[in-house]
């Protein structure tokens, strides 16, 4: 069986001109190839400017590659765009691309006839994913009335309306509040249930982590790592700091940690430990080891690295 998206060698560069003259050259994608399985959801992961949009649009059809091929679900983006356009559902963003005016069951029915539905099968279609989005209440009102986290789940509906079988997602969560941003991750999980594929890029690993049962990491137009969320953190060697506020007598203290000695911001000695492993299992065994030393153990923090932490030591600083 073929994969739903595969990507191979794929290349874009973006030449921007002032009157005829080239300002400046960006290689936005720089041989970049991975696969997809059906039924999945994966995360395409990156910072700013990593090309997670251009591969966006590039699947999309909505951009042409410079070089390289992308298939969705067997057909060819150039060559086949049509036949892409019929099987994917696609969110550029997720506040854009709404008639303020009309009503959000309004928006959907317009959509469901632009892809080709009649009337009354957008129409029931549009109800039902209202219904499943908890937007059913407001499904007669204009959208324009409508809060940032209403918007971004109409617009997983719009995406949903034409029943694809592969969503594409371009941050799907930016800029809402983190309850909304939640919800829209939830709804995001269901639609994997349903048998669906699902390419989702986001810039937060926590996120990316949360949602996906693969990720794809871009830096600067490259694949640096793929696999699952596990594998790519021990890819990237990613460590949690565990921060323990203590008193008694640390002289001479030796963990199974690599450990820092400082001071916290109430002034009291602060102990970093760098773990590699899960947190919720080493951090119990972190304070009884403690207490059989007999240092008393006032306050415990744990910290995720960034995913910019994280890519400043898998591109070696770069
Ligand atoms: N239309 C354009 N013209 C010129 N350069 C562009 C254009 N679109 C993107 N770029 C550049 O191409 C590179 C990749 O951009 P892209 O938008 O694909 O990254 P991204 O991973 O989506 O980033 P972000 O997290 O900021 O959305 C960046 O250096 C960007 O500045
Ligand atoms: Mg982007």
């Amino acid at each position: 069986m073929v994969a739903a998206i595969e990507v191979e060698g794929l290349r874009k560069t973006y030449v921007e001109r002032r009157l005829w003259r080239v300002k400046r050259v960006v290689t936005a994608l720089d041989s970049v190839t991975f696969a997809i399985e059906r039924g999945t959801m994966v995360a395409l992961l990156g910072p700013n400017g990593a090309g997670k949009s251009t591969t966006v649009r590039i699947l999309s059809t909505l951009l042409l590659p410079d070089g390289g091929t992308a298939r969705v679900m067997g057909h060819d983006v150039v060559k086949e765009a049509s036949s892409v356009r019929r099987v994917i559902g696609v969110m550029l963003d997720p506040e854009k691309g709404h008639f303020g005016r009309l009503t959000g069951l309004e928006n959907l029915v317009f959509y469901g006839v632009l892809h080709g539905l009649t009337r009354s099968d957008a129409r029931s279609r549009a109800v039902e994913l209202l219904e499943q989005f908890g937007l059913g209440d407001a499904r007669d009102r204009p959208v324009e009335g409508y809060s940032k986290g209403m918007k971004a789940r109409l617009a997983i509906c719009r995406v949903l309306i034409h029943d694809p079988e592969v969503l594409i997602l371009d941050e799907p969560t930016a800029g809402l509040d983190p309850i909304s941003a939640r919800e829209v991750r939830e709804r995001l999980k269901g639609l994997k249930r349903e048998g669906r594929t699902v390419l989702v890029t986001t810039h937060n690993l926590w996120e990316a982590e949360e949602l996906s049962d693969r990720l794809i990491v871009l830096n600067r137009g490259r694949v640096i790592a793929e696999g699952t969320p596990e594998e790519v953190k021990r890819a990237f060697g990613l460590m949690w700091n565990v921060e323990l506020e203590v008193s008694g007598n640390l002289e001479g203290l030796k963990l199974g940690w690599e450990t820092e000695l400082g001071i916290s911001e109430r002034g009291r000695p602060l102990l970093k430990v760098m773990i590699r492993e899960d947190p919720s299992e080493l951090v119990p065994l972190i304070l009884s080891e403690l207490r059989s030393r007999g240092v008393q153990v006032l306050s415990v923090s744990v910290r995720e690295p960034t995913l910019e932490e994280a890519f400043v030591r898998a591109v070696g600083g770069a």
